[in-house]
């Protein structure tokens, strides 16, 4: 297969097997391209891309920039800051605007679930979802599975536990769909107050204590607590989380064997991760972002090969 069954990356929901591993082919192509001295090829001179960020990024936002000019594609960066959103502008509106400019791919990120999916019905773009709300977040868990194949040569059989705030987060899900697609075991770990209702029914084991999740794992992908998402209180406090989610030196090397820990970022340090693991051998934190413009190069080529047939 040379194509993706797609026209839109709009959460791991809609692809398959082979879609993964077509772009992880592509990905280990454009790795070595970024490791030249000279980075960039021309394959996207006729593509110009919008970045439409409506809600915070660092790593994103910088990883889709850098992979769309490596690609050589022509960028335009949009932030809802210092928009006319704040107008009053409706999404569509924003965006025909933007696509009258003869732009061909919009790459999003939204505070609203399905976004995407939205624009996709109602603008003629191929459109990235770049994470949305607490939905999906597709090019982070594709660079996630990728780092852990680089890691322990294949994702296939592997056991990996996502561990924190399960409940509002789009990396979670995302991560669940793509590991499972590929065979892997999946655990999820946190206080049962930021576990879903019906997580189980996506067939992931169910845990509330880490030392054992940590014990039965290959991976931990630790998450952020993700505050902003918050109207209530869902544990008493935050020095509590860290005691009893929070992973640190002495649990890790108490443990039968060496695990690899993960975390998508931003990290918040001493809170779910102490810095001496963040930091050390074991955590794959920088792979993760640097993978991430392999990643996301591989995509935006796969999905630009399609608008030009
Ligand atoms: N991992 C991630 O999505 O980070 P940003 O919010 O900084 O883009």
């Amino acid at each position: 297969m040379s194509e993706l069954s797609v026209n839109h990356l709009l959460g791991i929901k809609y692809l398959n097997k082979q879609d993964i591993e077509l772009i992880f082919k592509t990905a280990d192509h454009f790795k070595e391209v970024i490791n030249r001295p000279i980075k960039k090829v021309p394959s996207l001179r006729d593509i110009t891309i919008a970045n439409l960020f409506f809600e915070n990024s660092t790593r994103t936002k910088l990883s889709f920039e850098l992979a769309e000019k490596r690609l050589s594609a022509d960028v335009i960066n949009f932030s809802s800051a210092q928009s006319s959103v704040k107008k009053g502008e409706t999404l569509i509106d924003t965006v025909n605007n933007i696509l009258s400019m003869k732009v061909d791919m919009v790459v999003m990120r939204h505070p609203n679930p399905g976004a995407g999916v939205f624009l996709s019905k109602h603008v003629k773009a191929s459109i990235i979802n770049a994470g949305d709300g607490a939905h999906e977040h597709p090019t982070q868990a594709l660079l996630d599975s990728y780092s852990i194949r680089e890691k322990l040569g294949e994702v296939k059989g592997k056991k990996v536990v996502i561990v924190g705030d399960i409940l509002h987060s789009r990396v979670a899900l995302s991560n669940i769909y793509a590991l499972q697609l590929q065979g892997a075991e999946v655990m999820v770990c946190g206080p049962k107050t930021l576990l879903p209702k019906y997580i189980d029914k996506l067939g992931v084991k169910v845990e509330t204590n880490l030392r054992k999740a940590l014990n039965w794992c290959d991976v931990a992908n630790m998450l952020r607590v993700q505050n902003e998402r918050m109207e209530i209180n869902y544990f008493p406090s935050t020095r509590e989380y860290t005691q009893q989610f929070g992973v640190n030196k002495a649990l890790l090397d108490s443990l039968d064997k060496e695990i690899t820990i993960m975390h998508p970022g931003p990290i918040n340090r001493g809170v779910e991760i102490t810095s001496d693991v963040a930091d050390s051998k074991q955590a794959i934190i920088l792979d993760q972002v640097q993978n991430g413009v392999a990643i996301r190069m591989a995509v935006i080529y796969l999905l630009a090969s399609k608008i030009k047939q």
